[in-house]
């Protein structure tokens, strides 16, 4: 099966230009050429993947506070995010993907660690629903890294990539158990020699969040092949004047 890694995915549709994580975004980039987009997947109380990006609602929603998984997807739907935006369901945000024959990151986002298995088989059924358990155009990732173990158990043919941050144990071990794909590593934090480490291991290698063009050319010079960018139409362009 072909799996095109794009250069250029579109973080959280393209969270520079439109309000991260919303129809508006994922539509934006999509009509503006990017292939591939980023989103975060996350449950709310009465087990709704919704597409949002943080615990609390406080820093997106102007009539809201909190926890996301405190509220329904119901309540969660009425709250106002910047520009008339609306927290989506997944469902939706697929059935528009389709529409353009986008492919997608799902990045599993369990609101707490003891959400990983729940919220990912919430994501796979959903996923499931809408045509979109197309192993060309789907890769799941999490920093939960037992999200990716229930995906791996459910849907083995899905890749799964493992998400690293500064905070994140020995990532070895994981990528091993879930037998991932990819390692999803903070730009910060890579070096040339861990770079070359994960690739020597057989696994591809992204990094996020790169929206410098210099950046991910050393990036690429390393062997990074994909960056999750915040204006990825306008990063495209520039990466091939
Ligand atoms: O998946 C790449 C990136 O989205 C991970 O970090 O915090 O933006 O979800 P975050
Ligand atoms: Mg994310």
């Amino acid at each position: 099966m072909a799996f095109d890694l794009p250069l250029v995915i579109g973080h959280r549709g393209a969270r520079a230009v439109k309000t991260e994580n919303t129809l508006e975004a994922f539509d934006y980039a999509c009509r503006s050429g990017v292939k591939w987009v980023e989103l975060d997947a996350m449950m709310s109380s009465d087990g709704q993947v919704m597409v949002f990006h943080d615990e609390t609602l406080d820093r997106m929603c102007s009539n809201a506070k909190g926890r996301l998984d405190s509220f329904t997807a119901k309540e969660l739907r009425s709250f106002k995010m910047p520009n008339g935006t609306r927290i989506p369901y997944l469902s939706e945000v697929l059935e528009l993907l389709n529409e353009y024959g986008a492919s997608v990151n799902v990045e599993i986002k369990p609101s707490k660690s003891s959400l990983a298995h729940e919220t990912a088989r919430r994501v796979w059924e959903t996923v499931r629903e809408k045509g979109f358990d197309d192993p060309a155009r789907l890769l799941f990732s999490s920093f939960e890294w037992a999200a990716l173990e229930e995906t791996f158990a459910l849907a083995p043919h899905i890749r799964r990539g493992v998400l690293v941050e500064d905070v994140s144990p020995d990532w070895r071990p994981a990528a091993k158990k879930v037998e991932a794909f990819s390692i999803n590593y903070d730009a910060d934090l890579l070096t040339p020699e861990l770079a070359k480490e994960i690739l020597d291991s057989g696994y591809r290698l992204l990094a996020y969040t790169v929206n410098d063009a210099d950046r991910i050319r050393e990036l690429l010079s390393w062997g990074v092949e994909a960056f999750f960018c915040d204006s990825p139409a306008e990063m495209s362009a520039e990466l091939s004047r």
